[in-house]
């Protein structure tokens, strides 16, 4: 609070030496709740931070932005809020980026040494609403509500739903509804053969089976929902394959800080296209899985490359680890496509490039994957399904 009323005596100064009719300065450009602030906080937090919404605490009033001042100051500063990775300064810009400009950020820090003053009200601003699909062909919901365990901290549960189609269709547009959404951490979508979903799921009592790291590697990829986002929709022409035979197996974090234990409803909407689109598109991905992080060992830095076999387009990137990864990036014959300096196991997602056509990819092409980890155990951590053990991994949005 030093800053604060170092502020305020300087804006005494100012006022009392300055004669009528002069201007004041900076102080009457000093930043106010109405005009700076809630446009800032209704844009980039109250998608999570809102009553009833994923955050601990909700930002819907001057009270409770005067009340969350020096945090919030603090967490923009950091860049641990808004939750948003990728540093996109020399890299390929994203759709949806949260990424706070250094403008945005000042504010934040201005506001709070200048006393955090309410500011003349302005228009009442209007409420973010939450955009969903153009069309929703399939709503699908889990098999029966889900209580997560509430001795687990984080609850990493999937869950098979099947889709009713018979015949093979083209998935374009994905829209999660979370159930409980001081739980719902985040929610990834697969197709799955059904044979190996119903065994996944006969072997754990109870709806669906626990699965942190999603239902087996070899589960094909739709899409993925973290909070505050809205409804994904796939790049005009491009969508995901989904067979009638297969089972689609969402895997839902539940985390149970904020709210404890409670029954949990998720359902998830998807749009098909009519007929078949011109560009299917999959994840397909890049992995080192053979790596062995030593015991109490800091900043180890592993790495995969490629040379792409064929030319296409490159339409997005999911980049992937578990706890221990620090630092997450993938470049393209070395030119930044996406950089995570500070990983965030809960803050995964999905990121498409701003680029309206995505990114060309010729054949013969140097796709690099490199991850930081830092292994603070007494055992050496090596690639697998388990909490414990690691990945280090990159799915690309891709058609051909
Ligand atoms: C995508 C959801 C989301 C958005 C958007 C978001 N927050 Fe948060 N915020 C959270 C959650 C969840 C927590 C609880 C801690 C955690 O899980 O990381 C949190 C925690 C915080 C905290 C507590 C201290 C800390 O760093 O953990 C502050 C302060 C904060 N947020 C400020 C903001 C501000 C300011 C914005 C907008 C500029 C914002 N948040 C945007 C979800 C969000």
């Amino acid at each position: 609070m030093r800053h604060a009323t170092l502020a305020l005596l300087l804006a005494g100064c100012f006022n009392a030496q300055n004669t009528p009719g002069e201007p004041l300065g900076p102080v009457t450009e000093g930043t106010t709740y109405r005009r700076d602030l809630q446009p800032l906080i209704a844009q980039h937090c109250q998608g999570c931070h809102t009553a009833g919404g994923i955050s601990p605490f909700a930002l819907d009033t001057f009270e409770d932005a005067q009340r969350h001042g020096g945090a919030m100051a603090a967490a923009t500063q950091s860049r641990s809020m808004p939750p948003w990775m990728p540093d996109e300064q020399g890299c390929q810009p994203l759709k949806g980026s949260r990424r706070l400009t250094d403008a945005e950020v000042k504010l934040f820090q201005s506001w709070v040494e200048a006393g955090m003053p309410e500011g003349a009200p302005a228009q009442p601003m209007p409420v973010k609403q939450e955009k969903g699909l153009e069309r929703v062909d399939v709503s699908l919901r889990l098999p029966a509500p889900y209580t997560p365990k509430a001795n687990l901290t984080d609850d990493y549960r999937c869950f098979g739903l099947s889709h009713g189609q018979t015949v093979d269709r083209d998935i374009i547009g994905v829209n999660v509804k979370p159930g409980v959404r001081q739980m719902v951490h985040h929610v990834l979508i697969y197709a799955v053969d059904p044979v190996q979903a119903a065994a996944s799921d006969a072997a754990d009592p109870g709806v669906g089976w626990e699965c942190f790291a999603g239902p087996g590697t070899n589960a094909k990829m739709i899409g993925g929902w973290v909070p505050g986002t809205s409804a994904t929709q796939y790049p005009s022409g491009t969508g995901i394959p989904l067979l009638a035979r297969e089972t689609v197996v969402v895997q839902i974090h539940y985390n149970v800080l904020a709210a404890g234990a409670q029954t949990d409803d998720t359902s998830l909407e998807l749009q098909l296209a009519d007929g078949r689109v011109a560009r299917p598109a999959e994840f397909t991905a890049l992995a080192n899985w053979w790596f062995n992080l030593p015991p109490m060992a800091m900043n180890q830095t592993v790495e995969a490359s490629v040379r792409t076999p064929n030319a296409g387009t490159v339409w997005g990137v999911v980049p992937h680890m578990h706890t221990k990864g620090r630092a997450i990036s993938v470049t393209k014959n070395d030119a930044c496509l996406v950089n995570v300096k500070q990983w965030d196991f809960h803050w995964q997602q999905s990121f498409f490039f701003a680029a309206e056509d995505g990114l060309e990819f010729g054949a013969g092409e140097t796709v690099k994957l490199s991850c930081t980890f830092d292994n603070p155990t007494s055992a050496p951590v090596t690639w697998g399904e388990k909490t414990s053990d690691e990945m280090c991994l990159v799915y690309f949005y891709v058609t051909r």
